[in-house]
């Protein structure tokens, strides 16, 4: 097991710093932004986290759809082919998504290196923030399955900047966008930059389209139905009828999500983040109502440069 120095600041003082937002401290490891906390916890995670043949991992950069797909992956694999008119059945009518797929480096792997993940039963589900070269050897060797979901990195940006708004406390005022903007272009962004990140899990999921499959938040929206089968098939539980699919989108949907009391008024014992901030408009192009089409063009170019010679488009 990987041995953590007590102090985080200690082993990350020699790491490249940038500021998101111009006041929190970040560091670059191996290409990518962290806050210390965080990248200790991925350290350990990635030295220590025994991925089984029938896990489901989540992988994703903030902001670009992981709260939809945490309650759309439990969903279909926890389903029993029945469904209460009422609905009563369904576990999120009292758990925000976040309690099916816990974190592997924000709960996990946050306070000890060597978890006790024995109660937990099969098959596993786990979601991560971390680029893919940072998963475990056997996360990325084994059998395990990865879905990637993501997001064109403007509406992710906007949408980030709304939640940190809405999680600042009152006394900070409403943070400027232009701090952000500024950091988001250089990368510096929880798990950034959002185009490496998911450029990374594009070219494994081509190359291994049985291991990862790579979701993009547009086309979940455009065709719900189909992007939901192609998941389903993909999990090895296929639907066997358009009720199954109806009723899965129907508890999903952030219209639902978002009226539930739970997620109206609960706090995550993790982050200590408001239930209600993971749910805001989910509109593809909201980035049009805070971007200015400079900030939109100056993107747009940076997105094209990292992307040029992929196949990957926004
Ligand atoms: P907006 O801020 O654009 O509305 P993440 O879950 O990765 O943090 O992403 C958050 C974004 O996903 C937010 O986007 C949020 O509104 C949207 N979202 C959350 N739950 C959703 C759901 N069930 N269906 C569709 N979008 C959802």
């Amino acid at each position: 097991p990987l041995n953590i120095p007590a102090s985080a600041a200690a082993l990350f003082q020699d790491l490249p710093k940038g500021k998101w937002w111009g006041i929190i401290e970040y560091v670059q490891f191996e290409g990518f932004w962290y806050s210390a906390p965080r990248l200790q916890a991925s350290l350990t995670a990635r030295s220590n986290f025994e991925a089984l043949d029938d896990d489901v991992i989540l992988a994703s950069c903030p902001k670009t759809g992981t709260t939809w797909l945490k309650a759309l992956i439990p969903s279909i694999m926890n389903r029993t082919g029945e469904f209460k008119d009422d609905d009563s059945d369904d576990p999120l009518l009292k758990n925000h998504p976040n309690a099916f797929m816990p974190s592997l480096e924000m709960k996990i792997f946050r306070d000890t290196p060597n978890p006790d993940l024995s109660d937990m039963v099969s098959p596993r589900l786990f979601r991560t923030h971390v680029p893919y070269t940072m998963l475990s050897e056997s996360a990325q060797k084994s059998d395990c399955k990865i879905v990637y979901i993501t997001r064109d990195p403007k509406d992710a940006f906007v949408s980030f900047w709304h939640f940190m708004n809405t999680n600042v406390p009152p006394s900070l005022g409403k943070l400027p966008i232009d701090a952000a903007f500024e950091s988001f272009c250089k990368g510096v962004y929880p798990f950034g930059p959002l185009q490496d990140h998911a450029l990374g899990y594009f070219q494994e999921s081509q190359m291994r389209p049985e291991k990862i499959l790579f979701l993009k938040y547009e086309e979940l929206k455009k065709d719900p139905k189909g992007q939901l089968k192609k998941l389903a098939s993909f999990l090895g539980k296929p639907f066997v009828n358009e009720e199954e699919v109806d009723k899965i989108l129907w508890r999903c949907s952030l219209e639902r999500l978002k009226s539930l009391e739970v997620n109206q008024n609960g706090v995550d014992p993790w982050d200590g983040l408001a239930y209600k901030t993971y749910f805001r408009l989910g509109n593809v192009g909201d980035w049009k109502n805070s971007l200015t089409p400079e900030m939109k063009d100056r993107l747009d170019e940076i997105t094209l440069k990292k992307l040029e010679g992929s196949d990957l488009v926004f």
